[in-house]
C-alpha cells in the first residue's frame, strides 16, 4: 500500500431520463464505490464525485413521450436516482446536477477560455435538418446505417452498436427522429474541436505512456479510433435544451452535452469543496492528485479521447491517471434496456428485497463484467447469496458471536498458548489487507471481493478444523484461544469487507461492538484487533436464504415483459384482397353456446365440443385446447361460421367453425357478444 495521495474519483454522470438499473450499478459506481471507500479506509484524501447529466437530446425526447416539460423530466429522475444511490450505500462526497448554476457558469467559462485561446475552429457547413420539424438534426433527433459496421440504428454522434463515435453528417440513409423524414442539408455555424491537432498527444500519452497500466479493451477502442484518423468534432449544437454557447453569433445554439457533461465533474467539485471549505483546485489541477474515472464502455471515447482534448487544450487541468472502463453486464440472456423495460430497476430491487442491498452489490462484483460483457441471473444470484454470502460469510460470524455469547456471556477471552495452526490463521489475516488492495489497486473488483470471501472460508475452516464446540468438553483453555483467534477474523472481516458490502459491515461492527476507528492497515499492524474482555453484542443474522419460489417470481416478472414486448412488437397482417358485399353475405355467422366440450384422445390442440348454434345443436371440432380447459369453457358463447363445408378432423366430422382471436400473450380468445344472445343470433 503506498503513502496517502489526493484522489479525485469520478463515475459517469447518469442521463436523467429513466432510473437506474443493475447494469449501471455493475458497470460503474459499484466499482468505483469500493475503490473510493477503500482510498479513504487507508487514509487517502478522496473526492468521490457524481451528479445528474440534464441536458442532451434524450430528455426533451422523453418530455415528449410523458407530455411533460423537460424540467419536470429532469426533476423528477434526478430524485429518483439520487435516492437510489444513496439507497444502495454509494458513497459519493458530492452528487450535483448539470442543471446548476455552478455548472452553467463553469461550463460557459471553459468554452469562453478555449474560444479565447484559439482552441476552435469555427465554420459554416450543412447539417442535417427536417424541414417539416423546422429543427436541425442531431444526435440521437437522426437514425441511420453506421458507416462503420453497418447497423441501422445508429444515432447521429454515436452508433451504439460498435461504439464508434462520429458526426451526424456521416450516417448513411439518415432519417429523422421526430417525423421520419430525409433529412435535407442546411448551413450554420459551429464551433469544433480539432481532435486532428491532438492526435500525436494522445498517442504518446495513452497508446505509450499507459500501455501497461490501462484496461485492454479500453486502450484498444483507444487505439482503433487514433488509428482510423480523428477529425474536428462538433462542440456546439442548434438546439433549445442545453448550456447556450456563450459567445456573439450563436443565438440559438448550445453547447453539445458531451461537451458540458464531463465538465460537470469539475463543477460538482467545486460546488463540495465550497461547502466542505476546501479548495477545488487541488482536486484539478495539483499534479500530484490522481485523477480516475469510472465508466461504462460506451463512455471510452468521450473521456479517453475529448475531455482530455479539451483539459489538455485548455492547459491548467490534471488529465485522468486511469479510465477503468467495464463492458456491459445483460440480464438473463438479453441486453438491459430502458426502453424495453429489460431491466432490475434498482428502486424496484429495493420493494422486494428489502435492507438486502448488499447482495445485490456483492453478487454484481463477483459477476463484474471487467474484462467481457456478462450475464445477471436471478439463480446466479440466488446461488452467490446461498452459498457464499449465508453459507460462509454469515455462517462464519454466527457461529463465533454464538458461541462466544454461549461460553463467555459475550466477553472476548483471553488467548493463551497458540498453536502453530493459529499463528498461520493469524498470520493469513495480517496478509488479507494487502491482497485485496492489489486486486482493488489494479481495479479487479472481482478478483477483490473473492479474496474477501477467501477470508471468511478462513474463518469458517478454522471453526470446522479446530471444532470448539467439541474441545469444550475436555479443554477449556483451549476454547478460550480458538474463540479469541475466531474472533480476530471476525473483525478483520469487519473491517475489509466495508467496502464491498457497507451495510452488513456496519451491521457487523455493531454486533461486534467496535467502533469504526479500525483502519485497513490495522488489520496487518495490530496483534489484536479485538482485545480479551472486550464485550461483544448479540447474534443477529447478516443474510437469510433466498427460496426458490422468491427467485421464481422475479423469472415470472422477467417472462411478462417479454410477451409485452413481443405483443407490442407484433405487426399486424396486411389487410387481405378486396371483397363484394355478397361474397361476405354467404357467410353464415351466428352465436351459439358451448354445451359439451371434451379432448380429442391423441392430441394436443383440439377439443370437441357440442355447440347449440339455435338451428341445430352440432359438433365442432376447434384447435383451442392449448388455451383452455374443457371444463371451463361448458355455458361459454361463441361466434360460429355454420355453413363451412363439413370436414373430418381426426376421425369426427366438425360441423362449423368457432371464430377466434389472439391474445398479447400467445393464447387464443373468443369472439363474444357484449350481453347473452339468443343462439342462432346472426352476425352481419
Ligand atoms: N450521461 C452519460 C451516459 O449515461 C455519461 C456522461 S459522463 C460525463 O452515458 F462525463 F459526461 F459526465
Ligand atoms: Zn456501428
Amino acid at each position: 500500500m503506498s503513502t496517502p495521495k489526493k484522489y479525485t474519483i469520478t463515475a459517469a454522470l447518469p442521463y436523467t431520463n429513466g432510473p437506474i438499473h443493475i447494469g449501471h450499478l455493475a458497470g460503474v459506481y459499484v466499482p468505483a464505490d469500493i475503490y473510493a471507500r477503500y482510498l479513504r479506509l487507508t487514509g487517502n484524501d478522496v473526492a468521490y464525485i457524481c451528479g445528474s447529466d440534464e441536458h442532451g437530446v434524450a430528455i426533451p425526447m422523453r418530455a415528449k413521450k410523458e407530455g411533460v416539460s423537460p424540467q419536470e423530466i429532469i426533476d423528477k429522475y434526478h430524485g429518483i436516482i439520487k435516492k437510489s444511490f444513496e439507497d444502495f450505500g454509494i458513497s459519493f462526497d458530492n452528487y450535483s446536477r448539470t442543471s446548476n448554476k455552478i455548472h452553467h457558469e463553469t461550463a460557459s467559462n471553459f468554452f469562453k477560455n478555449l474560444y479565447n485561446s484559439g482552441e476552435f475552429v469555427e465554420e459554416v457547413s450543412e447539417q442535417l435538418y427536417d424541414a417539416e420539424a423546422d429543427q436541425f438534426l442531431a444526435d440521437r433527433f437522426v437514425v441511420g446505417t453506421c458507416p462503420k459496421c453497418g447497423n441501422e440504428e445508429s444515432y447521429g454522434d454515436q452508433c451504439e452498436k460498435c461504439g464508434t463515435s462520429h458526426n451526424a453528417t456521416d450516417l448513411i440513409n439518415p432519417k429523422s427522429a421526430i417525423t421520419g423524414n430525409v433529412p435535407v442539408l442546411k448551413q450554420t455555424k459551429h464551433w469544433f474541436l480539432p481532435l486532428d491537432k491532438h492526435e500525436a498527444f494522445l498517442r504518446e500519452w495513452i497508446l505509450e505512456g499507459h500501455k501497461n497500466d490501462w484496461k485492454s479493451n479500453v486502450l484498444g477502442q483507444v487505439k482503433s479510433w487514433i488509428d482510423d484518423g480523428l477529425r474536428p468534432r462538433a462542440v456546439t449544437r442548434d438546439l433549445d435544451w442545453g448550456i447556450p454557447v456563450p459567445v456573439e453569433g450563436a443565438d440559438g445554439k448550445v453547447l453539445y452535452v458531451w461537451f458540458d457533461a464531463p465538465i460537470g465533474y469539475i463543477s460538482s467539485t467545486k460546488e463540495w469543496a465550497a461547502k466542505e471549505g476546501k479548495n477545488w483546485e487541488d482536486y484539478w489541477k495539483d499534479e500530484n492528485t490522481k485523477l480516475v474515472h469510472f465508466i461504462g464502455k460506451d463512455n471510452i471515447v468521450f473521456h479517453c479521447i475529448i475531455f482530455p482534448s479539451m483539459l489538455k487544450a485548455h492547459g491548467d487541468y490534471i488529465l485522468p491517471e486511469n479510465v477503468p472502463a467495464n463492458e456491459f453486464l445483460n440480464l438473463e440472456g438479453n441486453k438491459l434496456s430502458t426502453s424495453k423495460n429489460w431491466a432490475v430497476w434498482l428502486h424496484e430491487y429495493l420493494e422486494e428485497f428489502p435492507g438486502q442491498q448488499d447482495v445485490l452489490r456483492y453478487t454484481l462484483t463477483a459477476n463484474a463484467p471487467e474484462n467481457k460483457d456478462n450475464d445477471f441471473t436471478w439463480k446466479d444470484f440466488q446461488a452467490k447469496n446461498n452459498n457464499e454470502l449465508v453459507a460462509i460469510f454469515g455462517n462464519f460470524i454466527n457461529r463465533v458471536v454464538v458461541l462466544t455469547n454461549k461460553y463467555y456471556n459475550g466477553i472476548v477471552p483471553e488467548a493463551s498458548d497458540l498453536s502453530e495452526i493459529d499463528e498461520e490463521v493469524l498470520e493469513q489475516l495480517q496478509q488479507y489487507p494487502e491482497i485485496i488492495a492489489k486486486s482493488i489497486e489494479r481495479y479487479r473488483f472481482r478478483e477483490a471481493s473473492q479474496e474477501l470471501m477467501n477470508l471468511a472460508r478462513l474463518g469458517n475452516k478454522y471453526l470446522a478444523d479446530e471444532e470448539p464446540w467439541k474441545v469444550i468438553k475436555q479443554d477449556e483453555e483451549r476454547v478460550k484461544t480458538i474463540m479469541n483467534v475466531a474472533l480476530q477474523i471476525a473483525t478483520g472481516l469487519a473491517v475489509l469487507s466495508e467496502p464491498f458490502i457497507p451495510f452488513t459491515s456496519n451491521k457487523l461492527k455493531s454486533i461486534l461492538n467496535i467502533d469504526a476507528s479500525l483502519s485497513w492497515t490495522d488489520v496487518t499492524t495490530k496483534d489484536t484487533l479485538i482485545t480479551a474482555n472486550h464485550q461483544i453484542g448479540k447474534a443477529e443474522l447478516l443474510f437469510t436464504k433466498i427460496e426458490d419460489k422468491t427467485i421464481d417470481v422475479q423469472l415470472e416478472k422477467l417472462e411478462a415483459t417479454k410477451k409485452a414486448n413481443e405483443a407490442a412488437n407484433k405487426t399486424v397482417e396486411p389487410q387481405k384482397d378486396t371483397i363484394e358485399f355478397d361474397d361476405f353475405t354467404k357467410m353464415d355467422i351466428r352465436i351459439g353456446t358451448i354445451l359439451e366440450a371434451e379432448k380429442v384422445a391423441k392430441t394436443k390442440k383440439l377439443l370437441k365440443l357440442k355447440v347449440d348454434v339455435g338451428i341445430d345443436i352440432r359438433t365442432i371440432v376447434s384447435g383451442i385446447a392449448e388455451s383452455f380447459n374443457p371444463e371451463d369453457i361448458v355455458g361459454q358463447q361463441v361466434t360460429v361460421l355454420c355453413n363451412l363445408a363439413p370436414r373430418k378432423i381426426r376421425g369426427v366430422e366438425s360441423q362449423g367453425m368457432i371464430l377466434m382471436t389472439d391474445t398479447p400473450d400467445g393464447k387464443l380468445a373468443f369472439v363474444e357478444p357484449q350481453q347473452t344472445i339468443q343462439n342462432g343470433g346472426q352476425v352481419c
